[in-house]
């Protein structure tokens, strides 16, 4: 009886083992794919929990549970400057009552906020939360008409700015008064008619908490923040974050490890997803310590570490090349970072990473702001985004279809549909719109929203969201990014709108047309941008002049870089054809026999490009 006993305990145990030891050779990643179920498990329960707490729990009642746990533990670190968690929600709440105080300000009203990472960033945000007033976040290198565009799209009717970025706000003062708008400066005193010192009224103002009566009428619904992605045509667009997808977004650092005790650097820009959600949102919820840096810079990046103890990075593609390429160090693996997170890293950069900064987990994930469908790879594959998972698929089913890459749009069998990618081939990734999945929209652009819906795409009156990424699934179910379609480009971090661009540089008063596009240069992450002009009928060509128009007007990363020029724009093919082939033949001047130019930062003119500047450029000794 007893042998019996223990003989079947052994058989199981023995078998358990070999399943597990061949599942391991048959399935690598089989512990991978479980903990990932119990982390989704875990992110769904957590979500339900906290949507169903009454009153309602948003993501600033955990910042303030986080405050009450432990008041005097750091909060952020910003050069030398510490701001403990209470020291965090006195300085919001006087901004927040600052702002009450106010008599051309209304809580709920929609705050628009012009300012460069810096503390006050946060601090205004945690008072606009106090107040029930959603945050349009600007970015702070628009001028002019983005910058109006960006401002109005939201319906904002206060605008708060930093002080360095004044001439900037006064370049669209005028407008501004017109339309009413309430003007704050983050200094101590302004004498510019229609914008007004706020630095100094939040000083006198009071730190006490602001009611929590003012917020009662937030529900998940309402908009939380606006975040603005460059789209496929024209002007950046209002991605709106409402109260629910930034509660879902909150446990982004938590569920990927991070804990407390962590100490997170926080160096991409905050007006962007990539910073302001999963940086600062998610310390929230972890309840770490950010440090917070004004920009990135690869030559500071190790000591900022070391000086601070940091623990846990974010990353963008970029900022891994830029720290690989900085010379090597003696201490380059004295550091206590032990999670990078982030987007974009190339499997070159990742094994160079790793080999050269030491033991650091990468999470390499993918998301867009309006997305609703994002990646993780939890496995640590080099180079992947993510990684099928059966759970993860039945709560955003998704799937990646055939495209057409000049017509730029998915190929229809004859049954109308959408057919799907075959393993190992490149396709359009789309994810069906939901209630778990939703798409929400571009603020007050019904056009483009409609641009980003897929009708029928695996079944008659199916509705699909376009991510506009291509991507690929390997035979392993490893997901990898491919390309973006469209007329958008990234360089350094940020999407450029290849039509913006355009329609900018035909101002100037030596342009005729433009097709502008982005281009691959070795040892670069994206492609940088070039333009294929004509010059105006008895115009003349003046580098200087156009340098000094796409100056004024496009933020450093949206100049074209190359300048291709020719007699006139070719009518015969379609546009995309003409586009497909530009990009192709590039810049090198033994394959174009246009005139090229490239734009001279030094000289401040667009210079033309020889053979030996081409060179200089595709071997790195040009800094692009
Ligand atoms: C909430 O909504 C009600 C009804 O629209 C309104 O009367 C009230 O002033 C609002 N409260 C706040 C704090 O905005
Ligand atoms: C970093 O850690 C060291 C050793 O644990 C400690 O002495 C130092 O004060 C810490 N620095 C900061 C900024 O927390």
């Amino acid at each position: 009886m007893m042998w019996n006993y223990v003989l079947s305990t052994l058989t199981a145990a023995f078998v358990m083992f070999a399943v597990v030891v061949v599942s391991r050779s048959v399935f690598p990643y089989w512990a991978a794919d479980w903990r990932y179920s119990l982390q989704l498990l875990k992110l769904v329960w957590n979500y339900v929990r906290r949507r169903r707490r009454k009153p309602s729990f948003f993501v600033l009642d955990r910042f303030l549970e986080q405050r009450h746990k432990h008041p005097h533990k750091v909060f952020l670190r910003f050069q030398d400057a510490t701001f403990t968690y209470l020291a965090a929600e006195q300085r919001s709440n006087k901004i927040a009552n600052a702002l009450r105080a106010h008599a051309h300000y209304t809580s709920g009203d929609t705050v628009a906020l012009f300012m460069a990472n810096e503390p006050d960033f946060l601090f205004t945000w945690l008072a606009l939360a106090q107040l029930g007033s959603p945050v349009a976040l600007l970015n702070h290198n628009i001028r002019s008409k983005s910058l109006l565009h960006c401002f109005n799209c939201c319906s904002a009717t206060v605008l708060i700015a930093a002080a360095e970025l004044r001439e900037a706000v006064e370049e669209v003062g005028a407008t501004l008064q017109e339309k009413g708008v309430l003007v704050l400066l983050m200094m101590q005193h302004c004498d510019t008619p229609g914008l007004e010192s706020f630095s100094d009224q939040v000083e006198r103002a009071s730190d006490s908490p602001v009611p929590r009566s003012l917020r009662s009428n937030i529900t998940f619904k309402s908009p939380a923040v606006y975040i603005y992605t460059s789209g496929t045509t024209g002007l950046p667009k209002a991605a709106m974050v409402n109260q629910n997808r930034l509660l879902k977004a909150l446990a982004v650092l938590s569920s990927n490890g991070v804990v407390s005790d962590d100490v997170i650097y926080l160096n991409l820009p905050l007006y962007h997803t990539a910073g302001f959600i999963i940086g600062f949102i998610g310390s929230i919820d972890t309840g770490s310590t950010i440090v917070l840096k004004r920009k990135f810079s690869s030559s500071h990046f190790w000591d900022d570490c070391r000086k601070y103890n940091v623990t846990v990075m974010q990353y963008i593609g970029e900022v891994m090349r830029y720290l690989c390429n900085t010379p090597q160090r003696e201490d380059d693996r004295q550091h206590k970072v032990r999670l990078a997170i982030g987007n974009g890293i190339r499997a070159e950069i990742w094994r160079e990473f790793l080999k050269r900064f030491g033991d650091i987990q990468i999470k390499e994930f993918y998301a867009s702001t309006e997305g609703n469908v994002g990646f993780i790879n939890y496995a640590g594959k080099i180079g992947a985004i993510g990684r099928v998972h059966f759970l993860h698929r039945m709560l955003f089913p998704y799937s990646l279809i055939r495209f057409h890459p000049e017509k730029e749009e998915p190929l229809r069998g004859s049954d109308g549909l959408c057919i799907p990618a075959a393993r190992g081939e490149t396709g359009l990734l789309v994810s069906k719109i939901t209630d778990t999945a939703p798409f929400v929209g571009y603020v007050q652009n019904e056009e483009q929203t409609e641009k980003k819906k897929l009708r029928n795409v695996l079944k008659k009156g199916d509705l699909y969201f376009n991510s506009g990424d291509l991507m690929l699934i390997d035979q392993e179910d490893f997901i990898y990014f491919q390309d973006r379609v469209g007329d958008t480009f990234r360089w350094k971090g940020e999407n450029v709108a290849t039509t913006e661009v355009s329609d900018i540089l035909t101002l100037c008063d030596c342009l005729k047309e433009a097709n502008v596009y982005g281009v691959q240069v070795p040892g670069h992450e994206g492609r940088v941008g070039m333009a294929c002009v004509t010059v105006k009928k008895d115009g003349v060509f003046d580098g200087s002049q156009l340098y000094d128009h796409v100056f004024n007007h496009l933020p450093a990363y949206a100049r074209p870089r190359f300048l291709r020029i020719k007699e006139e724009v070719e009518v015969t093919a379609t546009f995309k054809q003409v586009k497909v082939q530009l990009v192709e033949q590039n810049f090198d001047p033994s394959r174009v026999s246009d005139p090229l130019f490239i734009l001279d930062d030094k000289h401040k003119t667009y210079l033309p490009l020889t053979h030996n500047l081409y060179t200089a450029v595709v071997s790195g000794q040009i800094k692009l």
